[in-house]
């Protein structure tokens, strides 16, 4: 069998990106820009200055990630096609289509959560079906059963903000910076996770989840801090931090748990932006590994959004013979 070549290209918030990788799954090439800095004094991503931001920069990823596997060697083209900011993802749909009847290359869109759940074939070549799929990122928190490379039973969602919003709307009430995970995780590392205990909402009712339930705790705590005059020095940011990733990890960690006794399912891929926390990963992996379970994640670059994992979406809805 002859190997093939997927281009993905990935435009749906705030990195604009494009891959090629091979139909193995291997990653010849994986150009991410992020446009952070660009959304960091607004606390979010402002969706025209995403839009412009990724017209400006889509025809510079794409020539850079085809600079080793030239178009001409290109079998599909995959890009994603929702859900996310509208004008954002047009602007990758319209590249992707434009260069599909340029050079009749097959074009397919893809659903960016099944990308998130492809960056773990990416990373791991023993995860098998059927497996409880478990997205936190800044626009989603999904908890799924996947069968198969084209089916999964949708178990939960948060019913507010997504875990990754969450991480941001904290890290603005305590005067950090953008995007809050990678700070607040950093911050934790020197705070004390059991100083407050914030509520953990919907814990054994059902498989949703509701992070605004823990963030507006946070603020409660907060306020009360200043009704009392007292001043939030740098170690009591640190041990909010570390209360709030805890109250996290706890809330992931249980409704996982739960999932897998209710289900009997023994195998658990986390992805999203927010398993690049490596404290979120040991606690979940020690957590579930105690019951037997086993459980994946991606490689951390391949945790935040990405065109690898668009690629890796394509080929598998694309090729792969199974419904
Ligand atoms: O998957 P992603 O890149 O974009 C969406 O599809 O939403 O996720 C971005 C989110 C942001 O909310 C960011 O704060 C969070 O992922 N994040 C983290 C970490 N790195 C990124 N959250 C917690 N800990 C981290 N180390
Ligand atoms: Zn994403």
């Amino acid at each position: 069998m002859f190997k093939k070549y997927i281009l993905g290209i990935e435009t749906s918030c705030d990195e604009t990106s494009a891959s090629v990788i091979d139909s193995d799954l291997k990653i010849i090439s994986n150009i991410i820009y992020s446009q952070q800095e660009l959304h960091s004094n607004y606390f979010g991503v402002v969706p025209e200055l995403a839009s412009r931001a990724h017209y400006e920069k889509i025809n510079f990823v794409i020539k850079e990630s085809l600079k080793k596997i030239t178009l001409d060697k290109i079998n599909l083209i995959s890009y994603t096609d929702e859900p996310g900011l509208r004008g954002a993802l047009l602007i990758g749909k319209i590249v992707a289509e434009t260069l599909g009847y340029i050079h009749k290359i097959p074009v397919v869109g893809v659903n960016h959560l099944w990308g998130h759940i492809n960056s773990l074939f990416l990373s791991n070549k023993k995860i098998t079906f059927p497996f409880l799929s478990l997205i936190i990122s800044g626009g989603h928190t999904e908890l799924s059963l996947v069968l198969s490379h084209k089916k999964r039973k949708i178990l939960g969602n948060t019913r507010d903000d997504a875990v990754g919003e969450s991480f941001d709307k904290v890290a603005k009430m305590l005067n950090l910076s953008y995007p809050g995970g990678p700070v607040i995780e950093k911050l934790s590392k020197k705070g004390d996770k059991n100083y407050i205990f914030f509520k953990r909402p919907y814990m054994s009712e059902n498989w949703d989840f509701s992070f605004s339930g823990i963030k507006t705790s946070v603020l409660y705590y907060i306020k009360d801090l200043s009704k009392k005059r007292i001043k939030i020095n740098k170690q009591l940011v640190s041990n909010i931090c570390a209360s709030f990733q805890e109250a996290v990890c706890d809330t992931l960690a249980t409704k996982l748990l739960n999932a897998c006794d209710m289900l009997g399912c023994d195998t658990v891929g986390i992805s999203g932006g927010v398993s690049a926390n490596e404290y979120i990963r040991e606690y979940i992996e020690k957590k579930l590994n105690c019951n037997k379970i086993k459980t994946f994640f991606p490689d951390k670059n391949l945790s935040t959004d990405n065109a690898a994992m668009i690629a890796s979406a394509g080929k598998n809805m694309y090729f792969s013979k199974t419904s």
